[in-house]
Parts: C-alpha cells; structure tokens; sequence
C-alpha cells in the first residue's frame, strides 16, 4: 500500500515567480486498486504522476509505503520501481517492438534468458506475439499502447503498480473501448494496480473502483468517488449514468 502526500507543489515561471500548482494532497493506493484521476486541464494531474513515478523529487511532502499494508509506512524512493506511461506514445521508434519491452531490463542488466522469458510472457499476455519484429510506425496506435503497457509491466513494477497518463486519449472512440476492456483483463489477470489520468468520465466510470476530482489550481482533491458496479460494466446502466452525471457536476 502505497500514501503520497504533497504538501505543496511549485514551479518557477519564466518571470520568475512562483505557480502553486498543488496543495495538501493526499491519497493512498491500496493493492490492485484501480484509481482514476480526473480535472481541469493544467491542473497538475501529470505532475502528481511523474511525482509517484520518482521523477520529480522537487516538492514538499513524501511518498509513503507500507509493506505489509499494515499503516507502518516508510518513505521510499519510486524511481525505477513503479510502471510509467506517459500522457504521448512512448515506443522509441527506432526499436522492434520487443526491444521496447526489453529497454528497462537491459539498463537493470537483467540475464538475457530472463528477458527473453519475459518478453514471451508479456507479448502473450496482449496477444501480440506475431509482431515482436515489429517496429512502431508499423503497428497500429492501440497496438502501441498494448506495448506501453507491455515496457511498463516488464520492469516487474513494485506491488504491480503501473500509472498511465491519458493513455488512450489519442485513439478513435471504438479502439478506447476496445482497449479499456483489455487493460481491465489484464489488470484482473496480473492483479495490477493503476494509477490512471483521463480527461473522459465514460472512461473513468467505465475502468475505476475509485474517482479523484481535482480542483483548478493550486489542485486539491475536491472529491472522491467509490465506484462499486461491479465488472463487466454496461455504460448505458443507470447507476453508470447516475455516476457520469455525478462526475461532471464536479468539473463544472
Ligand atoms: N516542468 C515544468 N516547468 C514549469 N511549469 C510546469 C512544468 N510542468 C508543469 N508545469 C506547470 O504545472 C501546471 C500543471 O501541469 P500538468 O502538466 O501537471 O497539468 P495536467 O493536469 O497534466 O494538464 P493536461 O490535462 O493538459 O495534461 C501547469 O500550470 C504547467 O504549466
Ligand atoms: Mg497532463
């Protein structure tokens, strides 16, 4: 289980003064949660990531872990630790799709019949193993986010933790839905935790057990929702809608 606590979160502008960009935010991430954050744009939602993900240590607060989920936290240190996907596609086009999965294995000098074990096990899992010569510009942008998530998942993230940054706002509206029920059977089957930011209510309702509303700037968490339909959810139920309408009520 895992606490961020951001005290206050600044950035020096060009002029030289200060931008508040987050304050008194706090949050915990249970194991196999599945939070979605959502809020204005330019409200801080990639910064919160790139904080949990270790690449930004410039801020007042800490990031929190109890090991065996028993309130006892200790500070940690994320980097490297944690799946990240950024808010564009990420595949470095100049490499086969399998050796996207295998960037971050190579860097932790990972043995090669580990990685080659991985990158099968992985491939399977999104059911992509006939493209693994691939390169990027050669697979569609739903394949590609599939892989993202493939690199994410190959670093054997702590506690299966992975935070996706509007991973699927570039794709058409069928490839999203088609990918949100993926990435929910993969989260199933490899008991992942997520992390996720979207702009989208459909898809925050349609993918979370929970819901972060944040506020415009300096952000704080103006609401949390607890979303309990159960799966395979139907986006024209009408507790779903009851939610949707819920949601936007708070981004208006
Ligand atoms: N590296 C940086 N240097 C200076 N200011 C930054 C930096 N990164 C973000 N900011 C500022 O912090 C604020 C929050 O940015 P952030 O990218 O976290 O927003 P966001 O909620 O992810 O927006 P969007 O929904 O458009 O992706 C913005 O005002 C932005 O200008
Ligand atoms: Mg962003």
């Amino acid at each position: 289980m895992f606490k961020i606590q951001i005290k206050s979160k600044s950035f020096q502008t060009p002029d030289n003064t200060m931008n508040h960009v987050l304050q008194n935010l706090e949050f915990n991430i249970k194991e196999h949660d599945f939070i979605s954050i959502i809020g204005p744009s330019g409200c801080g939602k990639t910064t919160i990531l790139r904080i949990l993900a270790g690449f930004d240590n410039d801020f007042d607060g800490s990031l929190l872990y109890s090991p065996n989920s028993d309130n006892n936290y200790e500070k940690f240190d994320s980097l490297g630790k944690i799946g990240y996907i950024p808010q564009e596609f990420s595949l470095f086009p100049w490499l086969t799709i399998e050796k996207n999965i295998r960037f971050g294995l190579n860097i932790k000098n990972i043995p090669k019949k580990e990685q080659d074990e991985t990158v099968d096990r992985l491939l399977d899992l999104v059911g992509m193993k006939e493209y693994r010569k691939h390169l990027p510009k050669e697979i569609s942008g739903g394949m590609k986010q599939k892989i993202a998530i493939c690199r994410a998942l190959a670093i054997n993230p702590m506690s299966n933790l992975i935070v996706m940054d509007e991973p699927f706002s570039a794709l058409d509206a069928q490839t999203r839905n088609a990918l949100q029920q993926d990435l929910l059977d993969i989260w199933r089957k490899q008991k992942l935790t997520i992390v996720f930011v979207t702009h989208n209510i459909d898809e925050a309702t349609f993918l979370s057990k929970r819901v972060l509303v944040l506020t415009k700037l300096p952000a704080k968490i103006i609401k949390e929702f607890n979303i309990e339909i159960p799966h395979p959810r139907s986006r024209t139920n009408l507790e779903f809608n009851k939610i949707r309408k819920d949601l936007l009520s708070y981004l208006n």
